[in-house]
């Protein structure tokens, strides 16, 4: 129903406009402090939006109800939780940021803790609401959109902090799934951003080097077949994110990051063979039978016989053929 959605919308609008407003008094020092030690300064807080969630439990629920909003409209936001007292503000004593559709209008939030031994996870966002799908939520999309059409590349980030901090750094193409993997619909989304056609254009993921990031690059492996942009990883050797290099060694970090993208199915082969100690016999024959399912998984044949060339060489086989046998028998 239209007006129900444009109702929910009217409430998301005015909530971030709460929150920035929040953003600018004393109790909300520690996240002003926060967003200071990740490099980012009011200009940038205010270009995305960020603002902050009083503690207490009904701050937003004041101010909402304040401005016309019924409890059942408010309910749909997901913005509250509800207990047997009624509902109450979900996001507290956080720092918010809003998750914007590719049309600008806010749809969510993403929160984040500001101490170690407040109550909830680091990140809390809004729950699946009639706005808010987050397996099609791309962050950043609205800010990049304009950016990846023109230069026909999508840079996938784990996080909020990090969309901001390669957008800083002139990575402006750069958006982030939240608490997500990137997945089909997410592609649907980028495709139709990339080109007219879906065949062009580059899709490049960064990931956290701890385990997590390991799993959605794999994750991303699969999901590439069903993806025609060309895809590439970005490794950070260090396990920094880009908002930790950007902290750490500025904005030319960040870009050259980026530019040190592998194809993601390199990236794939060689990270199983990092397993293997390839200076053995033993590691060499252990190696091919571990990556030469990743090989066979390739749809493209052409793309699947360059891999295989490449895997004898990686695995330092000199006869080629005995990897196209193992990748055909895989
Ligand atoms: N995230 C999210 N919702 C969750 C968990 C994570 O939206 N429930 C997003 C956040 O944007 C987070 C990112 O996924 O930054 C990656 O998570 P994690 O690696 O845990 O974040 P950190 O980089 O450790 O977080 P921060 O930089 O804020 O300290
Ligand atoms: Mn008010
Ligand atoms: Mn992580
Ligand atoms: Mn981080
Ligand atoms: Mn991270």
């Amino acid at each position: 129903e239209v007006g129900r959605r444009q109702r929910l919308l009217d409430a998301h609008k005015i909530a971030g406009e709460f929150f920035r407003e929040q953003l600018l008094t004393p109790p909300a020092a520690a996240g002003r402090a926060f967003l200071q030690e990740r490099g980012f300064d009011r200009s940038a807080a205010e270009h995305f939006g960020v603002g902050f969630a009083p503690q207490g439990w009904d701050a937003l629920l004041k101010h909402l109800s304040g401005k016309g909003f019924t409890q059942e409209e408010l309910k749909l936001t997901g913005m509250f939780s509800e207990g047997q007292r009624g509902i109450y503000d979900r996001f507290r004593g956080r720092l918010m940021w809003p998750i914007r559709d590719i049309a600008g209008d806010t749809v969510g939030f993403g929160a984040r803790k500001l101490f170690e031994d407040d109550q909830g996870p680091k990140y809390l966002n809004t729950p699946e609401t009639t706005l808010y799908k987050k397996s099609q939520v791309l962050y950043g999309i609205d800010l990049a959109k304009r950016n990846i059409a023109s230069k026909r590349q999508l840079v996938v980030v784990e996080g909020y902090t990090d969309v901001m901090a390669c957008h800083l750094a002139g990575v402006d193409t750069a958006v982030a799934t939240c608490g997500t993997a990137f997945g089909a619909e997410h592609i649907k989304v980028a495709r139709r951003l990339l080109s007219d056609d879906g065949t062009g254009g580059e899709v490049v993921f960064t990931f956290d080097g701890d385990a997590a990031g390991q799993k959605a690059a794999l994750k991303a492996f699969d999901e590439d077949q069903r993806f025609t942009a060309q895809t590439y990883v970005a490794v950070e050797p260090t396990g920094a994110d880009p908002c930790e290099l950007r902290q750490r060694r500025g904005d030319e970090a960040v870009h050259s990051l980026i530019r040190s993208r592998r194809p993601l199915f390199e990236f794939a082969i060689r990270s199983t063979l990092a397993k293997f100690d390839l200076s053995t016999v033993e590691g060499r024959v252990s190696g091919l039978r571990a990556s030469a399912p990743v090989v066979a998984a390739i749809r493209d044949g052409s793309t699947r016989m360059g891999y295989s060339q490449e895997l004898a060489g990686w695995l330092g086989i000199a006869d080629p053929n005995e990897v196209l046998r193992a990748v055909k028998g895989a």
